[in-house]
């Protein structure tokens, strides 16, 4: 059972980031692959059910990449959706950055990949703080768009399903696979940040894919003892994450100069229907407030923020001016927070 009590760190909360970019969302779109997994499906497999899984996570279903689909091919589609959404073309892009921490391949990045299949050869590069991708992406594209003179791609684009082990079933029934995209301008009047951003790599174990890299090489052996998969310790990842994603958006709120009530919607990393509750409950933020998908998508690490800004727009839960507040945790262990302000588009 998971308690509160406090967690143990050695490294000092980093000063927030005061920075506000005048950099608006012009477009806005989300890719989820066609097949749909419920819990039903995994009770065949794993020694599970649907009650755990809905009581402890709240997930209903999750999307799975097809057999032929990787995180590149979701984050063109989602690219696409995008630049769609903003009535830009990818050649009037002027870089692109893809967030995820499950990338096509350990070399080379996936953004040049979408950047190739968008036909463009623009500046593209991926950022990886694992489920706090999209928020450390937006600081960095956010920066890129404010200082360049033209649009800037953010994805958020993970496949997770193809590094859990799919007989672990702490880990298998969590996450699910898609992508989502902004097109990040510059803009007058326009408001995103500020940003907390902050990192712990004191313990990378408590989440991890240990053999996947330099440190531990993914030798026949350690593949065949799976030890290229993710594995995690779940109640100390979800202390964690309550604890940093509150303090996190607290600090935004408190850097801002605004108080919860002036949050319009608030949107977390969708990790956990009860991670949400009890961020949202810690910051005085009704329930309603905070949007939720985990039920629909499972955790998508760092797409599952920009799919839930898509759902919230596609079903009318953002009206023009309305302020964003985005919270995040993940693997590293890293976290963050911004503020941005919704501009309906015509
Ligand atoms: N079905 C049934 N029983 C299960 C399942 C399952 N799918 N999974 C675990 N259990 C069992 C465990 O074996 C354990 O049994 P035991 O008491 O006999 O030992 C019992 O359920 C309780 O297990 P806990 O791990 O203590 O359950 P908990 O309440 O902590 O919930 C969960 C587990 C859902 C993983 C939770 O800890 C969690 O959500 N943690 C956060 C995960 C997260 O946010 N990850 C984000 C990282 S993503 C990224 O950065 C890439």
């Amino acid at each position: 059972m998971i308690v509160d009590t406090p967690v143990a760190t050695t490294s000092a909360a980093p000063a927030v980031d005061r920075t506000v970019l005048p950099v608006a969302v012009a477009g806005l779109g989300a890719y989820l692959p066609a097949r749909t997994v419920d819990n039903e499906e995994l009770t065949r497999r794993l020694d599970t059910s649907d009650t755990w899984i809905r009581t402890r996570t709240g997930i209903g279903r999750r999307h799975t990449a097809g057999p032929d689909e990787a995180t590149s091919d979701l984050a063109l589609a989602a690219a696409r959706a995008a630049l769609l959404d903003a009535g830009l073309d990818a050649t009037e892009l002027r870089a692109l950055v893809v967030a995820t921490c499950t990338p096509d391949h350990l070399l080379p990045a996936t953004a040049p990949l979408v950047a190739a299949g968008l036909g463009t050869s623009i500046a593209a590069f991926d950022v990886n703080a694992a489920c706090s991708g999209f928020v450390y992406g937006l600081r960095v594209a956010g920066a890129l768009a404010a200082t360049t003179d033209g649009p800037v791609l953010l994805i958020g684009a993970e496949t997770l399903t193809r590094i859990v082990d799919p007989a672990d079933r702490g880990t298998a029934i969590l996450f699910g696979d898609g992508a989502a995209a902004v097109v990040l301008v510059a803009e007058e009047g326009a408001a995103l940040g500020p940003f907390d951003l902050g990192s712990d790599g004191d313990d990378p174990s408590m989440l991890w894919a240990a053999a996947t890299g330099t440190r531990y090489p993914p030798t026949p052996a350690r593949l065949v003892a799976g030890e290229h998969f993710l594995t995690m310790r779940g109640s100390d990842v979800y202390r964690h994450a309550v604890l940093r994603m509150t303090a996190s958006a607290t600090a935004v709120l408190e850097a801002a100069g605004i108080a919860i009530e002036d949050v319009d919607l608030f949107i977390g990393h969708q990790a956990n229907a009860r991670i949400l509750a009890g961020v949202a409950e810690r910051l005085g933020l009704p329930q309603e407030r905070s949007h939720v998908t985990i039920d629909r998508h499972g955790n998508t690490s760092a797409a599952s923020i920009p799919l839930a800004l898509a759902d919230a727009r596609d079903t009318g839960r953002l009206r023009d001016g309305d302020r964003v507040l985005v919270a995040a945790f993940g693997a590293g262990l890293t976290w963050g927070a911004t503020l941005l302000t919704w501009r309906a588009r015509p």
